[in-house]
């Protein structure tokens, strides 16, 4: 008799995808160094590996990405390095906003833009604007994005409305509607890479019950197979949301 194995990590169930996955792009940095490079040089990789695993989201059919790309603690790296991060979002919105609507991927950001230099606010304001044209894969950038900042302002203009009598009762639901995911529903699976068992100020609210995945490897070698490892083990799962 013939015994069949399953292949290493399984096959994806294509009727239990995560509906949401949200990424950590770590390990840039270190990937560079690695190979006797700048990190900055990791930067730019791992931007080029972000359209690859976007891609590959969009032709399994998940719904939501969210991608945490530039954090409010992000800040404190040297200049230089920050400035290199900026161009790259630069020169991937300014790349992106002329095939968006054909690819059919929406884009919204998390975080707080007014602070970034002009030239990115315009192309931030553009892709919004066009991804509210049409239907499609929602991907979410997180970009001078932390999770306590985003409680924050919630919980400010929340009492700013309660105040100007604008505001109900608190519940969860309503509370979530004023983070910057409002309407969004929760990462099913949050993935992080580069070998830190970590959430550093990520979607603090929203991952109260999503399913994590750790692995050692860096962000730039993160390629589809991978996301295809974390989405079988993610399927092998048992969310119970604290019933039985
Ligand atoms: C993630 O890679 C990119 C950003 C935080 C902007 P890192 O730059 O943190 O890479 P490591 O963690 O130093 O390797
Ligand atoms: C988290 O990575 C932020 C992003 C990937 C954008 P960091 O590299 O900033 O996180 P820590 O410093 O290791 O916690
Ligand atoms: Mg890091």
């Amino acid at each position: 008799m013939r015994i069949f194995r399953r292949k290493e990590g399984g096959r994806i169930d294509p009727s239990r995808l995560p509906r949401h996955i949200a990424i950590v792009m770590d390990g840039n940095g270190r990937w560079a160094r690695r190979r006797g490079l700048p990190r900055t040089v990791g930067h730019g990789v791992g931007a080029e590996n972000f359209r690859a695993v976007a891609t590959h989201c969009k032709e399994l059919g998940i719904e939501y990405l969210t991608v945490y790309a530039f954090s409010t603690e992000n800040w404190k790296r040297p200049v230089d390095e920050v400035e290199t991060i900026m161009e790259l979002l630069e020169k991937y919105l300014h790349e992106a906003i002329g095939k968006m609507e054909k690819d059919r991927v929406k884009m919204k950001f998390f975080g707080n833009t007014t602070v970034l230099t002009e030239k990115l606010r315009r192309l931030i304001a553009k892709t919004e604007e066009i991804s509210a044209r049409f239907e499609g894969v929602q991907v979410n950038i997180c970009l001078n994005y932390g999770g306590r900042d985003e409680i924050l302002r919630a919980v400010a203009q929340y009492a700013e409305d309660y105040a100007a009598g604008k505001a109900e009762s608190l519940t969860e639901k309503r509370f979530s509607d004023y983070l910057f995911s409002a309407g969004i529903p929760d990462p099913d699976l949050v993935i992080r890479p580069s070998g830190e068992y970590r959430l550093s100020n990520f979607l603090l609210w929203q991952t109260a019950y999503s399913e994590f995945y750790f692995t050692d490897i860096l962000w730039p070698d993160f390629d589809p197979k991978e996301l295809d490892r974390a989405i079988t083990a993610f399927q092998k799962r048992d969310r119970r949301y604290g019933g039985v």
